[in-house]
């Protein structure tokens, strides 16, 4: 395996041996008709499935994405000497025979989300020893302020390299003041609070729905936490967390991947098993360009229209417009009728897939954090690559409106994050596949 490391960005990308290198082979131009039903998010399962490690006997978790982010994180709890069991979309964790190890700087960084056994083993051991974790390398993403809460919480922080090593005699409460409601710490900082001693208390706490979620199986383990979805977090340490179950949220930002799909090429495409609440922003900036769609229960049908105003859109913490479907909102922005911007606030580098989309035909200003994105043009398939997950949606969107042949190379990012897209999207219609390089 090779590793590019920069600095403190540690790419993922990585070729194990042995490994088939393939890519997204799509012919564009196709209509699409009938359903896809949206999996379990992402966000949410990442963080369950740690967040499991913390009770003493076994936990179910209902809807799990069939992602390879997933994996890489069983890979994980394995070697914690956890067993899973796996049942289709339900996994069993039992964590009762739990053992503190270090876990190697190969499995940090294969995904973002490693960082959350952080908190959980912090919070059981009051110790743990990590690696810096991976991630899209969509910014600098630091972890500073969830070291800041584990500090504040009593722990010691040493860094050697890229190494981790976290070790408090005892985790007391504190009252946390978070410079940016960031999803990642206030998850962190919860799970080395739950068994703390006393109440911690975290200020500007992030309020995405996914935290709602961990926050509802926590309570179910037996942890004792209230403020969920505001953003004051109020955490009552317990001495031991017991086994529950719990069923991941849908993905909103896959429902919202496929919905702005069906924004350009749906016939009567019906994204099912959403929550509409959940994905407000983007329904509100779909309706102002003209979008035609209706929301029916916990379903949305789309059609494509000729015309689409043009918009302007700023990413935000929840729930503002989110970042994550940025990317592929620029690409139906490239079909808008006039100049549209799209502002990115959260992440100062999640533009990897503008380059791309100007070799098939785009024209977009870079300013900033701010695309300036003249529509409408027409998009010719072309050799492109996945810099990102999101990016690389947006490249498959790109890919299934443009005339011709699109190839999309590096897919790994993709397959980290949306699961069976390819079968998804072949079922309603679109001509897409894999092929081997
Ligand atoms: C999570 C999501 C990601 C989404 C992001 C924002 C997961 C696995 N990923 O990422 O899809 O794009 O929320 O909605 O849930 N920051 C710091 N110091 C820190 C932590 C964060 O400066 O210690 C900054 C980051 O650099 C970034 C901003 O805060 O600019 C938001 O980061 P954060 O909310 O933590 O994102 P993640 O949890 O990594």
């Amino acid at each position: 395996m090779t590793l590019n490391i920069s600095e403190d960005i540690l790419k993922v990308s990585w070729i194990e041996e042995g490994m088939i290198m393939e890519k997204i082979v799509i012919e564009g131009g196709h209509e699409l008709s009938g359903t896809i039903t949206i999996g379990g998010a992402k966000n949410s399962a990442v963080a369950l499935i740690p967040a499991a490690l913390l009770a003493d006997g076994i936990c179910t978790i209902k809807n799990v994405p069939n992602i390879t982010d997933r994996d890489a994180l069983f890979d994980i709890v394995k070697l914690l000497n956890c067993t899973i069991e796996q049942d289709g979309s339900i996994i069993k964790i039992d964590s009762r025979n739990l053992e503190n190890k270090l876990i190697s700087e190969k499995l940090s960084v294969k995904l973002r989300a490693s960082y959350y056994f952080m908190g959980v083993l912090l919070g059981k051991y009051k110790h743990v020893e990590i690696y810096f974790p991976g991630g899209c390398n969509i910014g600098t993403r630091p972890i500073d302020l969830h070291l800041k809460g584990f500090k504040a919480m009593g722990a010691k922080v040493t860094k050697r390299g890229h190494k981790y090593t976290l070790n408090a005699d005892e985790l007391h409460g504190a009252e946390i003041n978070l410079d940016f409601a960031s999803v990642g710490a206030t998850i962190n900082i919860m799970f080395a609070a739950v068994l703390a001693k006393g109440r911690t208390i975290i200020n500007n706490a992030a309020k995405e729905v996914e935290i709602i979620n961990i926050i509802d199986f926590l309570n179910k383990m037996g942890a004792k936490i209230s403020g969920a979805g505001t953003d004051t977090l109020i955490i009552d340490g317990v001495t031991k967390l017991h086994g529950a179950e719990i069923e991941v949220i849908p993905d909103r930002i896959e429902a919202g991947t496929y919905i702005l799909i069906g924004s350009l090429l749906g016939n009567n495409l019906k994204v099912e098993g959403i929550i509409p609440e959940h994905n407000t922003a983007l329904f509100e900036k779909l309706e102002e360009m003209g979008v035609d769609f209706k929301i029916e229960g916990n379903s949305v049908i789309l059609n494509k229209c000729e015309h689409l105003n043009p918009v302007n859109v700023t990413t935000l913490v929840y729930p503002g417009f989110p970042t994550d479907l940025g990317q592929p909102m620029s690409v139906v922005l490239t079909q808008a009728d006039g100049a549209c911007t799209i502002r990115e606030t959260i992440w100062e580098n999640r533009i990897g897939h503008y380059p791309y989309l100007q070799k098939m035909g785009a024209k977009i200003e870079l300013e900033g954090n701010k695309a300036t994105i003249m529509g409408k043009a027409h998009l010719k398939g072309t050799d492109i690559n996945a810099t990102d997950l999101r990016g690389g949606a947006a490249l498959i969107l790109a890919g299934l409106i443009a005339e011709g042949t699109t190839n999309i190379f590096d897919i790994d990012y993709i397959l980290r994050g949306y699961e069976n897209i390819i079968h998804k999207l072949t079922n309603v219609g679109a001509k897409i596949k894999l092929e081997e390089i």
